[in-house]
């Protein structure tokens, strides 16, 4: 009997993997560029299953049973490319080639046209979990044809993590339809984590609380509706102390955040279907001017930003009960925040469905990030409930009655917050920024009717009335009369 499965690409991502693959019963072929790293997975964790050494891609094709199944476990861009390559005058109509990495979904669209037209399934998979995900259960989105799905669901189910008994894991639409889904679900990560910053910052610069004060309130948060990975491990980073000065490690650790891509795909791909992702986008701008650290400097000498935290606080909330009325207003501008980008992030999935012809179903979705993944939250539950609802889904999540009643809530908590950053000098883009979604969706009358009159005026580019149908332009630099155009 050959392997069940191949993995190639044996660094800490792929390793894991097979070895789940192997502890949940499965033969894996194991290969990497250099046989080394093939070595000591198999040194260190034979005992976890059944393993097969090869050297070479041909050796690993060869170990497999048909329909062959190869788990590409690659950095994304070229190197997939390269090995998909090399893989495919080794396999026979049929087989299935998988991507397991974070590859960008126009990419596995190629690539998936490509090995169609060769009779081979191309699975772009999307996993999140990071390294502990993918040992012990990630969140798996698959692509690719419903076909492949057959023979590859049932081992994806069973290595999956597990919800109430129910698998992490389902056929999300074909071609790059699981690799969108994972790179939406890295936008509200990035979200997510940026929310959770600004929340951080106004606390310790408007309320005085330091790091290990705020290690108690995140884990107090994480007993609200806002409990989530996320929110518990910023507990474990803002007590975590540093063993060098004995600072909060948070002081000590640089403040540029890094960014392998996949958030700025996001902001991109949304702007690319017409959805207007703001806080996701907005997140992504946040990580760069992070960033940029010379700049920061230079202004910071020009503008220095002033914020005496003492004077502030004792302003803002004179007595220890106002600091905790504040404390409160900061979680509820969380929550709130993060529904937007939620919202956002479904509607961008909503748009991407009739864009790419994908059978998107959002409850599916929602239900793949309860565990595993790095945006697990119990706000999940409450998503796939909204999208449950019989009759018509909501245009939007904030309008699901789930949410309508929470965001009212949460509302003046929120003006509040964003109206003391801006009072103060404490940038929170994506609290602003999500505010600003939330009030222009709810607007009777935007000011866009205006940039239809100034683009009709320089550029003749017509606009419509609110009266009568048609297309009409004013002659700006005549008399001024309207005509139809
Ligand atoms: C996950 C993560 C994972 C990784 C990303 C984000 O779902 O397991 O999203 O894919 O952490 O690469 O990385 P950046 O923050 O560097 O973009």
């Amino acid at each position: 009997m050959g392997a069940d499965i191949g993995v190639t690409g044996l660094a800490v991502m792929g390793a894991n993997l097979a070895r789940n693959l192997a502890r949940n019963g499965y033969t894996v072929a194991l290969h990497n560029r250099t046989a080394a790293r093939t070595d000591a997975l198999i040194s260190s964790y034979s005992s976890e299953g059944e393993f097969v050494r090869t050297e070479t891609l041909a050796q690993l094709v060869e170990s497999l049973e048909p329909p062959r199944r190869v788990l590409i476990m690659v950095k994304a861009g070229s190197p997939v490319d390269a090995v998909i390559e090399e893989l495919m005058p080794l396999l026979d109509e049929g087989d299935i080639v998988i991507d397991a990495g974070n590859s960008f979904y126009e990419e596995t669209r190629r690539r998936e046209a490509d090995l169609r037209e060769k009779g081979l399934h191309f699975v772009g998979v999307g996993v999140s979990g990071g390294e502990e995900g993918a040992l012990n259960g990630p969140s798996i989105m698959p692509g690719g044809s419903k076909e492949s799905y057959q023979t590859l669901g049932p081992m994806l189910e069973k290595i999956a993590a597990d919800y109430h008994g129910e698998p992490c894991c389902a056929w999300v639409g074909t071609d790059g339809a699981g690799h969108f889904v994972k790179m939406v679900h890295n936008g509200i990560e990035y979200a997510d984590m940026q929310v959770i910053g600004e929340s951080y910052d106004l606390m310790r610069s408007l309320a005085g609380l330091e790091p290990g004060r705020q290690a108690k309130v995140f884990r107090e948060w994480n007993t609200t509706d806002l409990a989530s990975y996320l929110i518990e491990i910023t507990s474990e980073v803002l007590e975590q102390e540093d063993e060098l000065t004995g600072h909060p490690l948070v002081d000590v650790i640089v403040d540029a955040a890094g960014q392998k891509g996949t958030g700025r795909w996001t902001a991109i791909s949304g702007l690319e279907v017409g959805s207007p992702i703001s806080t996701i986008a907005e997140s992504v701008f946040a990580r760069s001017i992070s960033s940029q650290l010379d700049l920061r400097a230079a202004t910071n000498e020009v503008f220095p930003a002033g914020i005496n935290q003492a004077v502030t606080a004792e302003e803002l909330y004179g007595s220890g009960d106002a600091r905790q009325d504040f404390v409160e207003d900061i979680r509820k501008a969380l929550y709130a925040s993060k529904l937007v980008s939620y919202a956002q992030g479904f509607d961008m999935l909503t748009a991407a469905a009739a864009e790419y012809g994908w059978e998107l179903d959002m409850r599916t979705i929602a239900s793949l990030w309860r565990a595993g993944c790095i945006i697990r939250a119990d706000l999940l539950d409450t998503i796939m409930k909204a999208y449950d609802a019989e009759g018509e889904r909501p245009a939007n999540l904030l309008l699901a009655e789930e949410f309508t009643e929470a965001i009212s809530e949460c509302l003046p908590a929120w003006r509040r917050v964003v109206a003391a950053a801006a009072t103060y000098g404490v940038p929170a883009p994506v609290f602003s920024s999500s505010l600003a979604y939330y009030d222009s969706l709810r607007r009777d009358r935007l000011p866009a009717a205006l940039t239809q009159g100034l683009r009709d005026y320089f550029g003749a580019h017509t606009y419509q009335r609110v009266d009568k149908p048609g297309t009409f332009h004013t002659r700006w630099s005549g008399d001024r009369t309207e005509t139809e155009a």
